[in-house]
């Protein structure tokens, strides 16, 4: 196989191109409008109500989280809800110190400055970032050689909005700038629902209930992977079925598309089944599991792992990580002989 799995995956929460003009349509404008994650949306509706209340710029936020939960998504109502201006960047687009201080100094007070993948900033540019967010001001240097000089510019009180998958890689002086830390979780199955239904609505999709119970529930709690089933689906029924998703119709599609019961696909699978058969379930370092089915890391990290963590098919220990027998029974394989015999899987009674 030469062709990369990861652009023939349906479930990647990455973004593809697709996505980006169906994303604007799709996203909800205001707080009202996001489901799911309440207590989050709670925090974040005190937090906005309180800064408004004293005419004050909004804290710096910072939301962390798998990918496809909304972290952007938020980014965009926090500023339509303070009726504010948002910058849109990302940590990998600064590249040079005087990218970030050209963003700064355009500006101007209450302006929210979106910092996606903010732990990919460079050193050198947080280092400028971290007086900016603190105090409000930019250091430059002015001049080279011995004539050189610093000089420190007055910025207008604004607020950054960091989102992050890793927040393990974050620089602790840069996390300890956010005020204001959300942290994203996989959405239950009434809010995964309903995010099918507006979908469909926005879309002009005919599904009925039984139909978005099925993409609701192969979608790994994740808006993004969702929506894009929803147009798969979509797809299956105007050429299959008269345009119309119910339950039978979904179900044929996503099987079509090797999503399983679970939401788990075929890079899931792939990545359950090197732990278990080629390193004896385990502990093995995620590199090697990349490189043994020629994937990236990033990737698994990312997209792959947070799902299986959270199904409890995969453990992470210090020596590595280690598939369960709630994976081994899902694949439907053995699970290793422990050493036991059988006379001693009786169980113990105290
Ligand atoms: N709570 C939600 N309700 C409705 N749609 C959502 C919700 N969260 C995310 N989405 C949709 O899912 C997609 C991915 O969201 P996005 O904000 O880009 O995720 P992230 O930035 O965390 O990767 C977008 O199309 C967005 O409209
Ligand atoms: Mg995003």
């Amino acid at each position: 196989m030469s062709d990369n799995p990861t652009t023939r995956r349906h479930i990647s929460a990455d973004k593809k191109r697709e996505d980006a003009s169906l994303d604007t349509m799709l996203r909800p404008q205001q707080l009202t409008q996001f489901t799911g994650q309440e207590r989050l949306k709670d925090n974040l509706t005190i937090l906005i109500e309180a800064a408004k209340a004293r005419s004050e710029p909004l804290d710096h936020v910072l939301f962390h989280g798998p990918p496809g939960l909304g972290k952007t998504t938020l980014a965009h109502i926090v500023a339509n809800e303070m009726d504010v201006n948002i910058r849109i960047t990302a940590g990998p687009a600064i590249e040079r110190t005087g990218d970030l201080a050209a963003i700064l100094t355009n500006l101007r007070t209450g302006d929210i400055l979106f910092i996606d993948e903010v732990h990919r900033l460079g050193r050198a540019v947080e280092e400028i970032l971290y007086p900016a967010m603190e105090d409000f001001v930019l250091d430059i240097i002015v001049g080279k050689g011995p004539g050189a000089k610093n000089v420190r510019l007055k910025l207008p009180r604004f607020t950054v909005i960091g989102a992050t998958t890793r927040l393990a890689l974050l620089t602790a002086p840069l996390r300890a700038r956010f005020g204001a830390q959300y942290r994203m979780d996989f959405y239950e199955m009434p809010a995964m629902r309903s995010i099918v239904m507006r979908g469909a609505r926005i879309l002009d999709v005919e599904i009925d209930d039984s139909g978005a119970d099925e993409i609701a529930k192969r979608a790994r709690g994740t808006p993004r992977v969702a929506l894009r089933l929803l147009r798969r689906v979509r797809d299956y029924a105007q050429v299959r079925a008269d345009g119309f998703i119910d339950q039978e119709v979904a179900d044929a599609a996503l099987d079509l598309l090797q999503i399983d019961a679970l939401g788990l696909d075929e890079l899931d699978r792939r990545v359950l089944l090197a732990i278990i058969e080629k390193f004896g379930g385990g502990p093995v370092g995620l590199d090697t599991i990349g490189a043994s089915i020629s994937e990236e890391s990033d990737t698994i990290m990312d997209v792959v792992e947070p799902y299986l963590l959270q199904l409890g098919f995969l453990e992470r220990t210090a020596r590595g990580r280690v598939a369960t027998p709630h994976a081994y029974a899902h694949l439907g394989m053995a699970l290793p002989d422990s050493g036991d015999s059988a006379d001693k899987q009786q169980p113990t009674l105290f």
